[in-house]
């Protein structure tokens, strides 16, 4: 049967009617790849996976909520969506406004979001509004501005989007058979582990798993409201996609972490970005700096012994590395390139003396 995206998958469980028209790039059913190399280096007996968000119609996680929001915004009779972003909803809202034929308006860090993200927002046709302040300053702009505008809000605090999101859940419970020990994930807004959450226990409820992760969530140090224990004014990190200091499903956030025995750690920019070149040099997987975090956190926790050994480890990298070519690029050595004549002779040179 031909794959159409995750809501006819799973429409059983979310809100939609039988006879909903549904805005669909084929999104989710994206691949939980096992790592053979990371464990092999950690030195430990892990069972480490990846769910490979980047792999999604526009390039992240956020399809999955997108395709639920912007269906309900539709048969609501919406004309525009808005949302405030960090880059990566931004690209997602403007491709399924585009396929759904609404408007989109968008609202972005002056500056402060990766270049795929910014062409994506361009190239789908949406309104960009570029302010001069950060993520959480378009949030408090978005929260009021449905009184004074004809748009319907697609960020997390839309109920719907949680509702797409949650089906990750259910993916890596229908392919493993049982849900992981542990899942790690990067937090920013804390919508996206709260929507795992929500999947998990929603299918253990149902009786399609015996138990739920511990859910582990990771900030940048320069942005990590969740280990301070409160709201972050001048959030800064490399992974841009997660700057932000003022999450919005924090009390969820707060309240599963608990009740899935779970914590909160930050790493610094460093370690986020030799997280995402372990990855893409050892594994052939290639991520954006925010989603190298989960795998970085996960190797410093199962390292440690806080993730014991035999255990089974979900992490999502929750965008594609070719969001952000800039800091992949400055992240690698430049003598890497090696410039010749057009010749055999220069090119069999430039082979054998990089042997
Ligand atoms: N990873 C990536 C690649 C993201 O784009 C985001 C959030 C997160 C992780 C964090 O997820 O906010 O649910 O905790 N990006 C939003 C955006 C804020 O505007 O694209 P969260």
């Amino acid at each position: 049967m031909r794959y159409t995206g995750l809501i006819e998958k799973y429409r059983d469980r979310l809100p939609v009617g039988d006879n909903t028209r549904l805005i669909s790039l084929g999104e989710g059913n994206t691949p939980l790849i096992k790592l053979e190399n990371i464990p092999v280096l950690l030195g430990k007996n892990v069972d480490l996976y990846i769910k490979y968000e980047g792999l999604n119609p526009t390039g992240s996680f956020k399809d999955r909520g997108m395709t639920m929001a912007v269906t309900h915004a539709v048969e609501e009779g919406s004309k525009a969506i808005i949302c405030a972003s960090t880059g990566n909803t931004s690209a997602a809202a403007a491709a399924y406004a585009a396929r759904a034929g609404i408007k989109a308006f968008v609202i972005i860090p002056e500056g402060k979001i990766a270049l795929g993200k910014l062409a994506q927002a361009m190239i789908h046709g949406s309104t960009i509004i570029q302010i001069k302040g950060n993520f959480d300053d378009g949030m408090e702009i978005v929260k009021e501005i449905a009184d004074h505008a004809p748009v319907s809000i697609v960020n997390s605090i839309n109920p719907y989007r949680l509702q797409g999101q949650k089906t990750a859940a259910f993916e890596i419970i229908d392919e493993l058979g049982a849900a992981p020990d542990y899942h790690c994930l990067p937090v920013g807004n804390a919508g996206n582990i709260t929507a795992h959450w929500m999947g998990y226990t929603e299918y253990k409820d149902a009786g399609k798993a015996s138990k739920t992760p511990v859910m582990v969530g990771y900030q940048a140090e320069g942005a990590a409201p969740f280990i301070k224990g409160s709201r972050v004014d001048n959030p800064e990190t490399v992974a841009t996609a997660i700057r932000i200091g003022n999450p919005q499903s924090w009390d969820q956030a707060l309240k599963l972490s608990k009740e899935s025995k779970g914590w909160f750690t930050a790493h610094s920019d460093d370690i986020i970005l030799a997280a995402q070149k372990l990855l893409t040099e050892k594994e052939g997987i290639f991520c954006e700096p925010a989603s190298a975090i989960s795998v970085a956190g996960a190797m410093i926790d199962i390292q440690s012994g806080k993730i014991p050994e035999g255990s089974t480890v979900v992490c999502t990298l929750t965008g594609h590395g070719l969001k952000d070519p800039d800091t992949a690029i400055g992240q690698c050595d430049q003598s890497a390139m090696i410039n010749v004549n057009p010749t055999l002779k220069e090119v069999k040179k430039a082979i054998l003396d990089n042997m």
